[in-house]
């Protein structure tokens, strides 16, 4: 049976990933040190992995010694919304912590599949966005990330390691939450929570800016879709949906699939924001067959299901 690590397993992305690998029978050890993570998401499953509580900046790695990973997905991630309040801590855990995994599996001979951020290229220049499009970092975040890209290569290179890197859209789905410690407020989570809790809805900037939402399901298959393939070693991939969809719109759908309509008040703008983002998967179509294969209106329902039952 295949050995996989999942380094930030225990967060919204990578929960979902742990269950998708389970349906095929891999052996997975999730390891996380739960600062945006939680026992809770990983609870349906949490009697058939291993979960390593572990703080990916520790320069002691001995605890993890006796892993034998086949793969390694990197999405341990200290996240945008707050890395312009605390650069420093989000340049340890991307960066450092990206040197210490890379480190990791280089030791073990492992694959790996990283996923970075696609917006790290800024306001488009051209639409759809594809993988040439050039960068312009708008946040420490992004800037981060993009070394961690960088690094990747170096150790693929250097040191003939496998890796391939997905940059995500803006992903949503169950057991995505906000995180008001970390100021972490994606855009789906707050406004259902926001109607659900009988609230005006705030949206900062007009609502006009869009965004290219891919259910998190859709990403998780192709992750492993990508770790696969020996097709696609220092590759990078766009993960996305290539359909363009403003916040306004996005807040339609949900009073719709909600049954609540509240008119939004419109605040400043997030510093960092783009106006714009629709991305092409075109290059993961070809190399994986992939395409998403859930509408927002089907993901925002089963969001919304979610919200309302008792797992939260
Ligand atoms: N969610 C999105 O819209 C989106 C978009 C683009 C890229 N991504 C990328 O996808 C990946 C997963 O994102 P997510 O939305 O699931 O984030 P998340 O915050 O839910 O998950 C990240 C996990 O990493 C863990 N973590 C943080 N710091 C750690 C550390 N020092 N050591 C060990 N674990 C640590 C957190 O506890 C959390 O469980 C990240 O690499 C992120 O950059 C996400």
């Amino acid at each position: 049976m295949q050995n996989v690590v999942v380094f930030g397993g225990a967060g919204f992305v990578g929960s979902h990933l742990v269950e998708a690998l389970l349906k095929q029978d891999k052996n997975i050890t999730v390891v996380d040190d739960f600062s945006n993570g939680s026992q809770n998401n990983l609870s349906a499953v949490s009697d058939k992995i291993k979960i390593i509580k572990f703080d990916i900046v520790n320069k002691d790695w001995s605890s993890l010694m006796d892993l034998k990973p086949d793969v390694i997905f990197h999405l341990a991630t200290h996240p945008r919304s707050f890395s312009l309040q605390d650069p420093i801590k989000n340049a340890d855990v991307n960066v450092i912590g990206m040197i210490n995994v890379l480190d990791f599996a280089k030791k073990k001979n492992s694959k790996l599949i990283y996923t970075s951020n696609s917006g790290i290229c800024g306001d488009p220049q051209f639409l759809p966005v594809t993988e040439e499009h050039p960068i312009d970092c708008k946040t420490p975040y992004d800037a981060n990330k993009l070394i961690g890209e960088h690094y990747a290569k170096i150790y693929q290179k250097i040191y003939g390691l496998y890796i391939t890197i997905f940059r995500l859209a803006t992903v949503y789905g169950e057991r995505q939450i906000v995180n008001e410690e970390l100021g972490w407020r994606p855009i789906i989570p707050n406004l259902v929570k926001k109607l659900e809790q009988n609230e005006t809805p705030i949206i900062n900037w007009d609502g006009e800016q869009t965004r290219d939402l891919i259910y998190v399901k859709d990403v998780a298959d192709c992750l492993i879709k990508g770790s696969e393939s020996n097709d696609q070693n220092g590759e990078m991939f766009l993960l996305s949906t290539n359909k363009e969809t403003s916040v306004n719109e996005a807040l339609r759908v949900i009073s719709e699939v909600t049954g609540k309509n509240i008119a939004p008040t419109y605040t400043e703008k997030n510093p960092g924001d783009i106006r714009r983002m629709v991305l092409s998967y075109e290059k993961a179509k070809k190399a994986f067959g992939y395409s998403p294969r859930v509408s927002l209106k089907e993901g925002v329902t089963r969001y919304v299901n979610w919200y309302r039952s008792a797992k939260r």
